[in-house]
């Protein structure tokens, strides 16, 4: 194979406007723990919240990114880190673009989420994480698919928190443990922080 073909000549083309030139300012927030923790809610709510407050923003919730881009994609460890590099690439680029990026997803190794958060700070963008530090023992009583009972039968091999690993965050901005607060409380709790954070960008 030629040099030029194992090399490809590629450049960055920028853009002709600053960020501070964009209708709006971004950045990521990145929400990490196990299934059943609580962080869809807590998306749902952040999401109108701040679009409640005039910020543009926009989920890309685990689940659902499974359904289209990713569904390429299963639950293996490589899988389960392709699927973070995916989700922190497309987050950069709503973050880029002016929106406060809200991404739920287990992200169960502190390196991918390392990676998602040097893949932000790179571009100037910031990154919060969010730790739904909500005990497992919590998360298999609540259940909302049943997915822990399957796990636990046997039916759902490389279960997070079963018999695949989850690393806690060890620097997450913001830590929530076993939450007994409603969501929107806690949205409401995050809003003014991270409308901040987005308004000192320039
Ligand atoms: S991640 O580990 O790759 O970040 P992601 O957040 O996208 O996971 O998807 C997790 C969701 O997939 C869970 O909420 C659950 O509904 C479903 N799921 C299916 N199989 C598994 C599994 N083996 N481990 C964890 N979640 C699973």
């Amino acid at each position: 194979m030629g040099e030029s073909l194992r090399t490809p000549p590629l450049q960055w083309h920028d853009a002709r406007i600053a960020r501070r030139d964009r209708i709006s300012r971004g950045m990521t927030v990145w929400i990490t723990g196990l299934s059943g923790a609580g962080k869809s809610t807590l998306a749902c709510e952040l999401e109108r919240a701040l679009i409640e407050a005039g910020q543009p923003a926009y989920r890309l919730d685990g689940d659902n990114m499974r359904h289209g881009l990713n569904s390429d994609l299963g639950f293996t460890m490589a899988d389960r880190s392709e699927n973070v590099r995916r989700l922190a690439e497309v987050a950069r680029l709503l973050a880029d673009s002016g929106l406060v990026a809200i991404v739920a997803a287990i992200s169960p190794l502190r390196a991918d989420r390392s990676l998602a958060r040097a893949t932000h700070e790179q571009d100037g963008l910031p990154f919060w994480e969010i730790y739904m530090d909500t005990a497992l023992s919590v998360c298999e009583q609540r259940d909302p698919k049943g997915l822990y009972r399957r796990a636990r039968a046997g039916s759902i091999p490389n279960f997070t928190g079963i018999d695949h690993a989850y690393e806690p965050p060890l620097d997450a901005e913001a830590t929530f443990t076993n939450d007994e607060r409603e969501p929107a409380s806690i949205a409401a709790q995050l809003c003014p922080t991270l409308l901040a954070q987005v308004a000192a960008l320039r």
